[in-house]
Order: structure tokens, then C-alpha cells, then sequence
């Protein structure tokens, strides 16, 4: 590793996406670094070997709760981070700026975003309230004067395909389409999600800004995909429409947290939230960024399913 090159942290960096953003880190050639909660008699088995697998690759890890001063002193130590907390503990990235605050060394700041343009959808409430939060950390952000850079990945592929599509499931005949599958929405690959966020996060032209992973070949409807799909391996699917009543419906009766992955799907799904903005000149996109990256498609990303399948998504959606 080159000793002149940003070094970054990671908290969340064992989860779904952070541990993309981690291997995406190292194989940039950057210093990393993961805090991440201490291993006990509680430590799911596949944390622990993954934070070896870290160990392994060059990766230093800092264990410990969020405590203050000791995410201070961690924070002294590099000059760019990357927060991937799930939505429980998105207002934990409070104490993340605090800290962040007080060491005063930060080059960048990557808050939990990676989903929507949360600054320019309205979904239905349970989602909305979820975004809310993200807004409020990005507000604290700004205010702080923290530099930053806000991504919105829209979908993660591999978790969205096994969640439309099920390619586990040999048996599956039927395939769930919300409304008509028509609305398009976009699938970005998780190794591209984490590759382009190591490279928006060093780059001096997304500092303060907005950036949106929309790469021109994965933007798809639910039908296109399904078509795809079926052209892939060889078999048809009986598509089961579900109406944009019945999607409505279940999100005010469903008990939290479930009634946010239904409203995610009505946002994405139905209204089309991950498309029906334009990019304006304030914005950037990843694609357009660095032209020079060949990003998997979404037709590349089937491919892997049939070849050498991405590990399932232990998602809120299944
Ligand atoms: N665009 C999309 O399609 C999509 C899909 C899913 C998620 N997302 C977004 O991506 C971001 C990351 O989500 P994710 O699903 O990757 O997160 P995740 O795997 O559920 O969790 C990330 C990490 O948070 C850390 N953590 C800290 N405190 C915790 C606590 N009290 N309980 C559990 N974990 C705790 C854990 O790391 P340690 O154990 O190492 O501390 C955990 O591995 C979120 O902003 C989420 O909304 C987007």
C-alpha cells in the first residue's frame, strides 16, 4: 500500500454492504481500517470468520462499542470515513459526528445512505419516517460543517434479484410482480455499489456533493428482468400481479419495522422514486464519473447466479 494514500474507516464494515466497501477499500490499495462491536460468546460464527478473512487481507480492526473518546482516538487515525449501520442504528451516527467533530481530521464523511435520493422522494409514512432520520443526519452533517458525500446507490443488485427473482428456489414457478412491472428502477451490483464509494470518497470533485450510482444498463423493470431471467435459464415464470391497493394496504395495517420493506416497494416499484428526478447540474453520477470502470449490468449480474451465485441476502425483505 502506498504510504501517501487516504486511510479509511469502516463502521459496519462486517455487514451486508460494508464488507463490499471493505475488500473494495483494500483492493484500491487504501489503508482500512473496521470498527466494529467486540467478539463474544453472542458473535454469529460467519462475523467472526470474516473478521479473520479481514485479518488476512490487511484490514485492521478496532474493536469496541461507540464510546466517545475511543472512537476519537480511531478517528485520529484517518482521514476518511465510511459508515454502512443499518437502519436501527442510523441515529447512532450521531455520536459517529460527534466524534468526528472533536478530532477535527476528517477529510470526508460517508454517512448510512445507499438507497434512495432521500432528499427528493415521498414515499409512503413508514418509509418516509425511515428516510427522515437519514435527512436529519445529513442535516447534522452540513451544519457541522463536516466535508462530505452523500450517495444514493438505489437498489443493491444481488440482494434485489434474490428478493424479485429467488434464484435459489429451483421449485419457484410463480414470481411476484408489484403493480403492471413496468415502473423502471435501478440494479447496481454490490462490488460496483462498494468500488464506486471507495473512489467517490477520495475524489475531490464529490466533496460536498450528491452522488447517484445510475449506470445507463441497469435500469429495468420488474418485466424486463423477469424476461431476462427466463431467457437465462431456459424456463418460464407465472407472474402473480400484486395491485398498488393491495401494496398500500399492507403498509398502514403491517406492525413496524415490516410495514418499511412494502413501502420500499411501492416507492421503487410502483411510483418509480429511483427515476422520476433528473439529474441536475449539482448532481453527479457514478458512471459518468469514471467512465474508465466497467461495472457489471444487470444482464452480467444474472450471469452470476447462473455461473457462481452471490451469496443470498439475509434481507428485511425475506
Ligand atoms: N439500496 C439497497 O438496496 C439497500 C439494501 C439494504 C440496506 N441498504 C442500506 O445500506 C446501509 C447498510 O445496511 P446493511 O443491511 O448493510 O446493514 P447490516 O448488515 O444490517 O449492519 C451493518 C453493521 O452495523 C453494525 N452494528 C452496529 N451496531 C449494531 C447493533 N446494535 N446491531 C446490529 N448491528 C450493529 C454491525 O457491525 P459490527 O458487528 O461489526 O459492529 C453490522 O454488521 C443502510 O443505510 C441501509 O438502509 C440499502
Amino acid at each position: 500500500m502506498e504510504a501517501n494514500k487516504n486511510r479509511i474507516l469502516v463502521f459496519g464494515g462486517t455487514g451486508y454492504i460494508g464488507k463490499y466497501m471493505v475488500k473494495a477499500s483494500i483492493s484500491l490499495g487504501y489503508p482500512t481500517f473496521v470498527y466494529t462491536r467486540p467478539i463474544n460468546s453472542e458473535t454469529p460464527i460467519s462475523k467472526i470468520q470474516l473478521c479473520k478473512e479481514f485479518n488476512s487481507i490487511g484490514v485492521t480492526l478496532v474493536e469496541g462499542e461507540l464510546e466517545h473518546d475511543k472512537i476519537v482516538a480511531v478517528i485520529k487515525q484517518v482521514d476518511i470515513v465510511i459508515c454502512t449501520f443499518a437502519y436501527p442504528q442510523v441515529m447512532e451516527q450521531l455520536k459517529i459526528i460527534d466524534a468526528i467533530k472533536v478530532a477535527g481530521n476528517i477529510k470526508r464523511f460517508l454517512p448510512s445512505d445507499f438507497g434512495v435520493e432521500e432528499d427528493r422522494v415521498k414515499p409512503l409514512p413508514p418509509f418516509q419516517a425511515f428516510l427522515d432520520k437519514k435527512r436529519k443526519i445529513r442535516r447534522e452533517i452540513e451544519t457541522s460543517g463536516i466535508p462530505y458525500t452523500f450517495v444514493s446507490a438505489n437498489c443493491f443488485g444481488a440482494y434485489f434479484v434474490n428478493f424479485l427473482l429467488h434464484p435459489y428456489d429451483d421449485n419457484k414457478k410463480d414470481i411476484t410482480v408489484y403493480d403492471n412491472g413496468e415502473t423502471k428502477a435501478i440494479l447496481n451490483y454490490e462490488e460496483d455499489i462498494a468500488m464506486y464509494t471507495i473512489k467517490v470518497a477520495n475524489d475531490p470533485r464529490a466533496h460536498n456533493r450528491i452522488v447517484v450510482y445510475r449506470p445507463s444498463k441497469n435500469i429495468v423493470t420488474q418485466n424486463e428482468l423477469i424476461s431476462l431471467w427466463e431467457r437465462k435459464n431456459g424456463q418460464k415464470f407465472n407472474k402473480v400481479f400484486v395491485p398498488e391497493e393491495d401494496i398500500i394496504n399492507l403498509s398502514q395495517i403491517l406492525p413496524p419495522p415490516q410495514n418499511i420493506p412494502v413501502s420500499i416497494v411501492h416507492s421503487v416499484f410502483v411510483k418509480g422514486d429511483l427515476v422520476n428526478f433528473e439529474l441536475g447540474e449539482d448532481d453527479l453520477e457514478a458512471s459518468q464519473l469514471y467512465p474508465d470502470y466497467n461495472y457489471t449490468s444487470i444482464d452480467q449480474l444474472l450471469d452470476k447466479f447462473i455461473v457462481d451465485p452471490p451469496p443470498p441476502a439475509s434481507a428485511a425483505f425475506e
